[in-house]
């Protein structure tokens, strides 16, 4: 008998997640720079996702190979490979969400806005190929520095009159990810029911978790407070220094980036309540771009919401960043005009 209901209860789990994936629309996920190091784990992680049909993985060199192993996963979306500048456009066409991790990562030393030179022009280049062959497009940059390469997307999208400021999201799913893991280790709480807000943007001190609003509840000792935020500003480059030249974070990015991907696709199908923070054109504070809890809908951002009640510490955090958050994002601004 017992074996017998094993059996229904797997036939009827099997039944409902067929009927809950063939039932959403068809969704196509793009991955531009999908042969890296991010790039290859997001792309295994976006094929299991039941929201996707179609999985487009893009990148200058390495995309048939990562493309083909990808495919014989037996999950729903379909996989095609795309190399090289000329299959782009193709690519692209028909996006309803463009995962963007392009670009170069840090080396021990090296802070975000060192990667400026190199990824502010591919990012440029690549935004240019999105206005022109999937304008409407939900954006996800991942990309580095992304207090700069947002505005850079923004830029350029208003030249080609496709800017929606609902569609262009910067990833910090990764800081949140972050100061979770480290709250509920201090907190001594399951990590799988925490929250915690990370405003700000996605560099340094412009990384603000907002411990006083995290849940579970848990009485921290100031210093504990201060510790937990230092190590979330400083999480990627504790990255960066553990591999020691071999890149930055990948796996754990890999991991944040599809988790914002996948909020992205349930609030394009209208799955309620979908509350992610993410770095976007903001009037939250007075700087154009800032991260803060967003409510995705229908057609992106449905909501900016506010940044709810700072603690003293979080008030000073919040004063200090904004003079090094506006400058990267005036010079993202500056690239993309000259
Ligand atoms: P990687 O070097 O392993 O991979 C980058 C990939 O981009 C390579 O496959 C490369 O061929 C490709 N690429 C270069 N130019 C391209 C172009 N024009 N079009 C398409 N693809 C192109 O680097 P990794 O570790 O995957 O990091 C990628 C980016 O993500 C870096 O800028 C890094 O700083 C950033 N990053 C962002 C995080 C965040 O929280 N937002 C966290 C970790 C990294």
């Amino acid at each position: 008998r017992s074996l017998h209901s094993a059996v229904s209860r797997r036939s009827s789990h099997l039944a409902r997640r067929g009927y809950s994936s063939e039932s959403t629309p068809e969704r196509k996920v793009v991955v531009l720079g999908a042969a890296g190091g991010i790039g290859q784990p997001l792309s295994l992680l976006m094929k299991l996702n039941p929201l996707v049909t179609s999985l487009s993985l893009y990148d200058i060199a390495g995309t048939p190979g990562v493309a083909a192993d990808v495919s014989h996963v037996n999950t729903r979306s379909e996989v095609a490979g795309y190399q090289g500048e000329g299959e782009l456009g193709k690519a692209l066409e028909g996006a309803d969400v463009v995962i963007i991790p392009a670009g170069v990562p840090r080396k021990p030393g090296m802070t975000r806005d060192d990667l400026f030179n190199i990824n502010a022009g591919i990012v440029k280049s690549l935004c240019t190929a999105i206005s022109k062959y999937c304008p409407t497009a939900l954006v996800n940059m991942i990309s580095n520095p992304v207090n700069s390469t947002v505005p850079i997307a923004a830029e350029v999208f208003k030249k080609a009159g496709t800017y929606d400021e609902k569609r262009l999201f910067g990833v910090t799913t990764l800081d949140v990810v972050r100061a979770k893991t480290f709250y509920a280790g201090k907190a001594n709480v399951p990590v799988a029911g925490v929250n915690v807000p990370v405003i700000g943007g996605h560099a340094g001190i412009t990384i603000l978790p907002l411990f006083s609003q995290a849940t579970p509840k848990a009485n921290l000792d100031h210093d504990v407070i201060v510790a937990l935020t230092k190590r979330t500003q400083d999480g990627g480059t504790e990255v960066v220094e553990a591999k020691a030249g071999k890149g930055s974070a990948t796996l754990s990015m890999a991991y944040a980036g599809a988790l914002f991907a996948d909020a992205c696709l349930k609030g394009l199908n209208g799955v309620p309540d979908v509350v992610e923070c993410s770095f976007v054109q903001s009037n939250v504070t007075e700087l154009p771009f800032f991260a803060s809890k967003v409510r995705l809908g229908k057609n992106g951002v449905e909501e900016v919401l506010g940044l709810g009640a700072l603690s003293d510490y979080e008030k000073q955090g919040l004063e200090n960043l904004k003079p090094e958050l506006l400058a990267s994002i005036e010079k993202g601004i500056k690239f993309a005009n000259q």
